[in-house]
């Protein structure tokens, strides 16, 4: 089904609207139906466009049939809430045409065509092949210069690789993607690469973002690997028989000042993880008697709303953008 029928939008407009208005459009993974719920209402309750994206492997893990239908259920509180925010429906991390093709045969609005990893010109070339049938159906496409650490879905990259900006124009220009994911210091996951106990990223390279902007000028740039992991949440699992060490993300101040310039969307999932176990782990131990699934994942779906509406009033400023 395309994507029109259900009610998505592409992300041309939004991300329009984004850098004018110098804000950034939170793109929430989901992998489960109460962070999809979540996400809506929170969405809704902050009049804030949204992107919800799943990557391939919550595809897998999800079920593609799931995952289309849940989409459609989103879409529809949406459409009855009557709020008009606009919402797109994105691909993460798509590896493959054929995976592409597929998402947007299930209604996605938007897809990304991961091509990081690869030589520049062999990254040129797939991202190319996806934007030119992409685009032939008006979906928008993410395409990825540049490399971050971390753990994507499990797979791991133990080295990063800063987007090298004299790169950006050519890169543009010969695959002709609508929105660059670019590498200046985030990373993806939990344990981010090279982390010491307590210890902090490396600030991220704004001086290399302002140098893409300066190339690539009202051109969308996106961020990925941007979780926050608030120190509450890691204490909150330690607290309650978790053992998670080496924890560091990247402070909410970077990301505001990255939204407040080219970045127009901003990806994140390990927060809404990381929020999610703290708050099974509290209920769990603190009522050891509990078995109704609603009992503990509930109270997680509440704490995922406030930290999508603050996010999206404190961080992306994204809030009342309707
Ligand atoms: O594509 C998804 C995001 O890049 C995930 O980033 O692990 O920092 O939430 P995160
Ligand atoms: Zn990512």
């Amino acid at each position: 089904m395309h994507y029109t029928e259900i009610g998505f939008v592409n992300t041309k407009r939004m991300f329009e609207k984004a850098y004018g208005g110098g804000y950034a459009v939170p793109a929430y993974n989901f992998v489960n139906m109460e962070q999809l719920q979540a996400i809506v209402t929170a969405c809704i309750e902050t009049r804030s466009p949204v992107i919800i994206q799943a990557s391939k492997r919550a595809r897998e893990y999800v079920g593609r049939e799931f995952v289309r239908h849940m989409a459609q259920a989103a879409m529809e509180v949406v459409r009855s809430s009557g709020s008009g925010i606009p919402c797109a429906l994105h691909l993460d991390h798509g590896d493959s045409p054929d995976e592409c093709a597929s998402g947007i045969e299930d209604g996605f609005s938007s897809v990304m065509i991961d091509g990081s990893a690869l030589p520049f010109d062999d990254n040129i070339r797939l991202t190319k092949e996806v934007a030119d049938f992409a685009h032939r159906l008006d979906v928008t496409v993410e395409g990825e210069l540049g490399t971050l650490s971390g753990v994507e879905e499990e797979v791991r990259r133990s080295t990063s690789a800063y987007t090298d900006p004299k790169l950006v124009e050519e890169f543009v220009k010969r695959s002709g993607v609508d929105s660059l994911a670019v590498s200046i210091g985030t990373a993806h996951g939990l344990n981010k690469v090279g982390m010491k106990p307590g210890g902090q990223l490396p600030p991220l390279r704004f001086d290399i973002l302002e140098e893409i902007k300066r190339r690539l000028p009202g051109f969308p740039i996106v961020l990925h690997g941007s979780s926050a992991l608030p120190a509450k949440y890691v204490d909150m699992v330690n607290c309650y028989g978790g053992r998670l060490s080496d924890v560091a993300g990247i402070p909410e101040e970077q990301i505001r000042e990255a939204a407040a310039s080219c970045v127009c969307k901003v990806n994140i999932a390990s927060d809404a993880l990381l929020t999610t176990t703290a708050v099974v782990r509290k209920v769990l131990s603190e009522d050891p008697g509990v078995f109704d699934t609603r009992k503990y994942l509930g109270p997680a779906r509440e704490a995922l709303v406030a930290l999508y509406a603050r996010k999206n009033r404190e961080v992306l400023k994204s809030a009342g953008r309707v």
